[in-house]
């Protein structure tokens, strides 16, 4: 018997069952299994949007390749978005292993239809803001993604852990520039606050809506897709970053922010949630340009598409000819 033959042979209630027992057991789900069609969705969703927001997060920096203060700031930050370019890739190839591909994404990606992280959307002003969104958006990202490690679907576990490692890189490549900023000039200085006051709130938003207004964060929760709330993680990353800010000698936008010694966690304020909505429906400072960018590059590179194409054509070929 063939394994499809074998899955035929299986009612969907049994298939539905061992594919509980493999979430139970925390083993994981691979490409040749079965899973519900709900899960298999869920996956495609996240998986593409957080490709989508590794390719599209390549442009706020990028925006100063150009424009680095030195060689070794440029070398650093030419690592770091290439680095960006490479988590893309990889995490398009893992939603493929779901049935889906890479050219659909692409094109959904740039009309609309579907979303990436609301922090790409905002300005780069400065080149502190290259440091800022190392220490504090690569940061979040990290205190995201360190749990998907953990995550059930194989393909999305796996890349995940050489990508966690390339962005403990982008952090501390970022908060060792806001380290030099801030033992520099007083303007120095002044860039780097103004860059945290800009990042801060947008940064706690990238933890997704409150746990009381996220609808799918039970059912991912029970899939074990997800192992924390976006709550538990923004409080995580609060309590992370705090002492890191002391540290660096910039204060944080929020009057609230207070050790609470009864909890055991930094309380901070309420988040603008309106502007969240706002920013991820499309309508933030730099949507527009930013998918308007995607596609523009998307159809310039159509040519090494199809000369890919060609290659894999003519190599086939000859291949079946020997
Ligand atoms: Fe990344
Ligand atoms: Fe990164």
């Amino acid at each position: 018997m063939t394994a499809a033959q074998i899955a035929d042979a299986l009612s969907e209630e049994d298939l539905e069952r061992h594919f509980e027992q493999v979430i139970a057991r925390d083993q994981r789900i691979e490409p040749r299994d079965w899973m519900p069609e709900g899960y298999r969705n869920t996956m495609i969703r996240q998986i593409a949007q957080h490709a989508h927001s590794e390719i599209i997060g390549m442009q706020p920096e990028g925006n100063w390749i150009t424009r680095a203060p030195s060689l070794r700031r440029k070398a650093i930050l030419l690592a770091k978005v290439q680095d960006e370019a490479g988590h893309g890739l990889y995490l398009y190839s893992a939603a493929e292993t779901l049935g889906t591909d890479r050219t659909d994404l692409t094109e959904r990606l740039i009309t609309g239809r579907q979303k990436y992280s609301s922090i790409f959307n905002y300005p780069t002003l400065s080149f502190a803001d290259v440091g800022v969104i190392g220490w504090l958006v690569d940061g979040a990202a990290i205190c995201n993604q360190v749990p998907l490690c953990r995550s059930s679907y194989g393909p999305y576990a796996r890349a995940m852990i050489r990508i966690c490692k390339e962005e403990s890189f982008h952090q501390r490549q970022g908060y060792e520039l806001l380290m030099t900023m801030m033992k520099g000039t007083a303007e120095q200085r002044e860039l780097v606050q103004d860059a945290v006051n800009r990042w801060w709130w947008p940064s706690l938003m990238m933890f997704g809506p409150p746990d009381a207004d996220s609808p799918n964060t039970a059912r991912s929760m029970a899939w074990k897709i997800k192992r924390h709330t976006n709550d538990e993680l923004r409080q995580r990353f609060v309590d992370m970053t705090v002492p890191q800010a002391e540290a660096l000698g910039v204060g944080l936008p929020d009057p609230e922010l207070k050790w609470n010694p009864a909890r055991g966690h930094y309380d901070f304020g309420e988040i603008d949630w309106a502007e969240f909505k706002r920013v991820v429906s499309g309508d933030g400072p730099c949507n527009a340009e930013r998918v308007a960018h995607r596609a523009r590059t998307h159809s310039e590179g159509a040519w090494v598409r199809e000369a890919a194409a060609a290659h894999a054509a003519k190599q086939r070929k000859e291949a079946e000819a020997a």
